[in-house]
């Protein structure tokens, strides 16, 4: 009777295993609270602001997600969505349509920077994923990273070296600035380019991109439908082929550089309007993404 009921335990504890990868701070007392933290990483002081959904029970594996800040930026311009004050620009306008299923963290530069140093930076992303994890409740296969501009190319970094610990990446307007360490490895991409991008091109865009779709094993997007000038509109286009589990979606619009692209009739770039967060949190939810790997 006893080895029968340790069998089933056993059974039982693998079965979960199986299904989900809850971080140690599952079932207990939370200890993070929202805010701004500071942790010490190889000994530099480092500071992100987080956001635990209200109602937050510690039973339940929630997803991380991390918005990175562009050159020049601060965490609070994610976290509060700017100078805008706008509710479409928070967390790149994911925090709104997440309603409170994840947990949100906007991380601080160095100097308002990703140039990610021998791997400082990506270094503090190890250590933000610990931290959160043991204080919180996080499903470790449902992490994700969406950045701007150098956000965007950090987030591009953690897709090339990180891609065992995130679920899936969302790169707007970026380039290689933060480094591509590894870089063969498959991870759900997204990438956003507007076709007038002065600052970081969107042919360097489509580079980005198409490093995922070989490691993803999709068929290539040379082909995907971009729209006209003038048009000011986006187009989107599901790459065919990828591995399931490893999309790779691409949305060029007739804008500049700029986060959060808008259709006509409204602004080239408005938070409210803007079908940036939107996407990317339907890219995210991808029923084929909800398994562990
Ligand atoms: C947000 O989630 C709550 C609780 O699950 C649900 O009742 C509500 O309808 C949701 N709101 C939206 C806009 O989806």
């Amino acid at each position: 009777m006893l080895i029968a009921s340790s069998l089933v335990l056993g059974l039982a504890t693998l079965a979960n295993v199986a299904v989900a990868a809850l971080s140690s701070g599952c079932g207990k007392a939370p200890t993070i609270t929202s805010g701004i933290k500071t942790i010490n990483v190889g000994g530099t002081q480092r500071q992100f602001t987080i956001r635990v959904p209200q109602n937050y029970q510690n039973n339940k594996g929630y997803k991380l997600i991390y918005g990175l800040h562009w050159v020049g930026g601060r965490m609070e311009q994610v976290s509060n969505g700017g100078d805008t004050g706008s509710r479409g620009w928070l967390y790149y306008g994911l925090q709104v349509v997440a309603n409170e299923t994840a947990i949100f963290v906007a991380p601080q530069g160095l100097n308002g920077g990703w140039p990610n140093s021998g791997g400082s930076d990506l270094k503090f992303i190890d250590a933000m994923n610990s931290y959160i994890g043991n204080g919180l409740c996080v499903e470790q296969s449902q992490r994700f990273a969406i950045g701007f501009s150098y956000g965007g190319s950090m987030s591009y970094s953690i897709a090339c070296s990180r891609a065992k610990d995130f679920r899936a990446v969302a790169v707007i307007a970026g380039g290689q600035l933060s480094g591509c360490d590894g870089g063969n490895d498959p991870i759900a991409y997204f990438g956003i380019h507007g076709i007038k991008d002065g600052t970081l091109n969107i042919g360097g865009g489509r580079s980005l991109r198409d490093r995922f779709i070989k490691n993803n094993g999709c068929s290539s997007m040379a082909g995907a439908k971009e729209p006209t000038s003038g048009s000011r509109k986006h187009i989107t286009t599901a790459a065919t082929g990828c591995k399931t589990g490893y999309p790779v979606q691409w949305a060029a619009h007739d804008g500049g550089h700029i986060q959060a692209a808008a259709d006509a009739p409204a602004p080239e770039e408005n938070g409210a309007a803007s079908w940036v967060g939107p996407e990317a949190w339907a890219f995210f939810t991808k029923p084929e993404l909800s398994t562990p790997k």
